[in-house]
């Protein structure tokens, strides 16, 4: 929605003028999948499409959140008591947000918010962390709290971490907040640094969301960390960041078969999103499709976190492109999207060979989005 019917809406709604508009993007990552909470290299990018939240302040310390997905659900909470856990799903993202930045001893004001959202959901496109990072800008900019994108990024992840019970890495708030238009990131999930790299004119991203229903997927994501930490006890590393493929090699008869297979991923991720980041500046689609068949070979085989549908989306797409496009599963896996890289001329090929074979072959109807990478994180006061 543009800003005026969302300002239009917000009135009727709650019958007050709003006061501002923050948005934060949702993500694709183009590879290094994993690698974030061992502290690696990551190579993401945000998308145009967003989660805004529009809002006015209050003078009760309350906080009233509808939302035009959910219509005629009101979530609301106080900032004054403790913030626990309600029953509405999306309503805890934004307790999650409100919580860590009380206990992080902020103060915070009553707002009235009104959310949209046109980021796939369930999709692997980081619809959560567009919330909790324009949730964490919202409250940013009304409470004056100072904070920068980067600080923004990690309350969102302790949001995820300590109150939705995901332990997932920095990567989507951190794309998120400070993604750039037209740019891919090179982030380093260790020290936190970013940079920069514009992603070719003449390169395409398209994603193929297999809507293959997730299940488990956080436990499963959970035991992923779990096997990953102790891997890197068993090399008396901190992290698999500082592993390399020889120390795992020496290690190997000390580990247990999924500790060497995670990290086994982990450690050549890395190297590859090293690689694909030249390979990206350089518009060697000849390297990209090496990297990008690796990648997902490794997270198949080692990491073990496709499906059927997205492997198989995965060779639909690469079947058809051959030598001219990479393709690869993206985000957290278990089902979610699979991401193609390719000119534009070939776009039309990969939404044909996707409808004539994937419902064919899974019973699953695929979404096709043509992405470009959009701005981060952003605020505009009314
Ligand atoms: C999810 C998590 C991220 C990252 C990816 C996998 O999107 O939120 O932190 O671990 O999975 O790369």
């Amino acid at each position: 929605m543009t800003h005026e019917q969302l300002t239009a809406k917000f009135s009727e709604l709650f019958q007050v003028s709003a006061q501002g508009i923050v948005s934060a993007p949702g993500r694709v990552n183009i590879i290094g999948e994993f690698t974030d909470y061992n502290d690696g290299f990551v190579l993401p990018c945000s998308l145009e499409f967003k989660t805004q939240v529009v809002y006015s302040l209050r003078d009760d310390n309350q906080v009233v959140v509808q939302s035009l997905h959910y219509p005629g659900e009101i979530e609301q909470f106080s900032v004054d008591t403790d913030i626990v856990t309600g029953n509405s799903q999306w309503g805890n993202y934004i307790r999650a947000v409100a919580f860590v930045l009380k206990r992080a001893g902020y103060n915070l004001q009553g707002v009235n918010l009104l959310i949209d959202s046109n980021v796939p959901q369930g999709s692997g496109l980081s619809s959560s962390a567009a919330l909790e990072v324009a949730v964490g800008g919202m409250f940013n900019q009304v409470a004056n709290l100072a904070l920068t994108a980067e600080q923004i990024a990690l309350f969102g992840q302790q949001a995820e971490n300590d109150f939705m019970d995901c332990q997932c890495g920095i990567m989507d708030q951190l794309i998120s907040a400070k993604g750039e238009t037209g740019h891919a990131l090179l982030i380093d999930c260790q020290s936190l640094e970013t940079r920069a790299f514009s992603i070719p004119d003449d390169l395409s991203i398209v994603i193929v969301n297999s809507n293959y229903p997730r299940k488990l997927v956080d436990s499963e994501y959970n035991q992923r960390r779990i096997d990953c930490e102790q891997a890197a006890v068993k090399m008396e590393v901190k992290t698999l960041r500082a592993a390399n493929m020889a120390l795992l090699q020496s290690k190997k008869a000390v580990m247990s078969d999924n500790e060497y297979k995670r990290a086994h991923h982990v450690i050549s991720e890395n190297e590859r999103v090293v690689k694909a980041t030249a390979a990206l500046q350089n518009n060697d689609m000849q390297a990209l499709r090496a990297l990008m068949t690796a990648s997902h070979l490794s997270l198949k085989n080692d990491f073990e976190v496709t499906v059927p549908a997205t492997d198989g989306l995965v060779n639909i797409c690469q079947e058809a492109l051959g030598e001219r496009g990479a393709v690869r599963m993206t985000g957290g896996g278990f089902g979610g999207a699979i991401v193609c890289l390719c000119r534009s001329e070939d776009v039309d090929v990969i939404k044909q060979a996707v409808e004539e074979k994937y419902y064919q072959r899974f019973n699953l109807s695929a979404d096709i989005y043509v992405c470009k990478a959009g701005s981060g994180l952003q605020t505009f006061k009314l």
